[in-house]
């Protein structure tokens, strides 16, 4: 089992460039199963997550070639069950259904296993698929879908949390090769959606209004193969503009989208930094004093429940009272608990946080839980006195593409070390 040891107080500076989305090249790597033609994927980010993808994606049949970031995977002869350990492991590997049922008439995936940011029900998604005509099973802890062949429909997709992104994905890849014309009302409007459905243009598929909340499928026979470039990663983006408003100096992060963050740079901004944007570089440079603000999660283009925990992180050491509530995964506050080993002042009240900005943190062993709040807690030891060990370090590996390395071409210095060597790398 790897660590991390966070030596804080070292100040950052430079620019970073961003890597591909998990969350966009996911659905994308699973849309490759709607045509027995090859597809090529660029900007494919080197995760753990992409990994177990590519792994089910292999266990269905399909010829996957990875060189560095670029992915070409031919699906000519597949299977549509999937082995329950992979699938239970990755709640995304949910989004293979809606290709499986749309080329092959049926799919069965295991229920995604509930996680520490909350339940994770897919009721929406198989509702989705009903409305499209497939009949579902559920037995032995895994999902089945049969169709034998879908017809278009109108599908209200939004449920009690509002709308679902790996349900839009799911549903508007089944659509593409359903008989007639689906509307999704109520569909997610995340930039990840949209990346999907302009690599499902490619593809040949008919779709209208997607990064709306109304999105119209007008199935065809069938879908080719199809190069794509994935879009940068907002959520680290996010993660290193937060990381900069913690301790840098002058940090610039390259190869974004600003578009895609305005939500985030705008709470920054509030947060009293200074934030410019030229092209795809976001600058960002303090700005006098810090001020508390309160931050309400919602669904793009609201501000992203995946950047909650890293604003956590900089709040605890923002002077007043801060407020942070998540309507999305209200339990999603794992890194609470951690934070406070490290000295900050926080009260969960419901799905909110009260953040008593304190002075400064103290460095101490803390243990990470899902991947945003592993981040947060990195962001936490860039700013605190002395050492942070974060133990667990595999949920960052899910989600971020050699973080440590990245922050430490800013300035920080991260170790990695291995259990066993943990004392030796303390007494450097
Ligand atoms: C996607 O998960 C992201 N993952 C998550 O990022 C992100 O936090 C989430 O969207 C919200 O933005 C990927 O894209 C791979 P949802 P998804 O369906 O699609 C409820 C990260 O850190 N819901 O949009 O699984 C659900 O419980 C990850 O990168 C139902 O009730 O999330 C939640 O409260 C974590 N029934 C809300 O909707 C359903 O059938 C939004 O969930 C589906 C969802």
């Amino acid at each position: 089992m790897e660590k991390m040891l966070v030596h804080g107080r070292r100040p950052l500076q430079g620019s970073v460039k961003i890597s591909g989305s998990k969350n966009s090249a996911l659905p994308i790597l699973a849309a490759a199963l709607l045509t027995r033609d090859t597809c090529t994927i660029q900007r494919v980010p080197d995760l753990s997550d992409i990994h177990y993808m590519l792994t089910i994606l292999s266990s269905l049949g399909c010829e996957v070639e990875r060189a560095s970031g670029t992915v070409r995977i031919r699906a000519e002869n597949i299977r549509t069950e999937t082995p329950y350990d992979i699938v239970r492991k990755m709640r995304a590997s949910v989004c293979i259904m809606g290709p499986l049922l749309g080329r092959e008439g049926e799919a069965t995936v295991s229920l995604p296993g509930g996680c520490v940011i909350g339940d994770r029900p897919i009721d929406l998604h198989l509702k989705g698929f009903e409305s499209l005509g497939a009949a579902i099973r559920v037995q032995e802890g895994n999902v089945k879908a049969l169709a034998p062949g879908l017809k278009g429909t109108t599908i209200r997709l939004r449920g009690k949390q509002g709308s679902t992104v790996l349900g839009t994905d799911n549903i508007m890849m089944a659509a593409t090769l359903a008989e007639g014309v689906t509307l999704i009302e109520g569909a997610a409007e995340e930039p990840e959606v949209v990346d999907l459905a302009n690599f499902l243009i490619k593809m040949g598929a008919r779709i209208e209004g997607a990064g709306t909340s109304r999105i119209i499928i007008e199935g065809v026979r069938e879908l080719q193969g199809a190069e794509h470039e994935v879009i940068p990663d907002r959520i680290e983006a996010g993660t290193f503009l937060v990381a900069a408003a913690i301790s840098g100096q002058g940090v610039t992060i390259r190869q974004t989208v600003p578009d895609h963050l305005q939500s985030v740079t705008s709470a920054l901004r509030e947060a009293g930094f200074r934030i410019d944007i030229a092209g795809d570089a976001i600058t960002i440079n303090n700005n006098g004093k810090r001020r508390p603000i309160s931050i309400n999660t919602k669904p793009h283009p609201g501000f992203p429940t995946d950047m909650q925990a890293q604003m956590c992180a900089l709040l605890s050491t923002t002077e007043g009272l801060s407020k942070i509530t998540d309507n999305i995964f209200p339990q999603r506050f794992m890194h609470l608990a951690e934070l406070k080993r490290m000295g900050a002042d926080i009260e969960l009240e419901g799905a909110t946080a009260a953040i008593r900005g304190v002075s400064h943190l103290g460095g101490a062993p803390v243990m990470a839980s899902d991947l945003r709040a592993s981040a947060a807690l990195v962001l936490a030891g860039l700013q605190a006195d002395g050492i942070t060990e974060i133990n667990r370090v595999y949920h960052i590996d899910r989600g971020y593409e050699s973080i440590d390395e990245k922050l430490n071409a800013l300035g920080a210095h991260i170790e990695r070390v291995k259990s066993s060597h943990i004392k030796n790398a303390k007494s450097r």
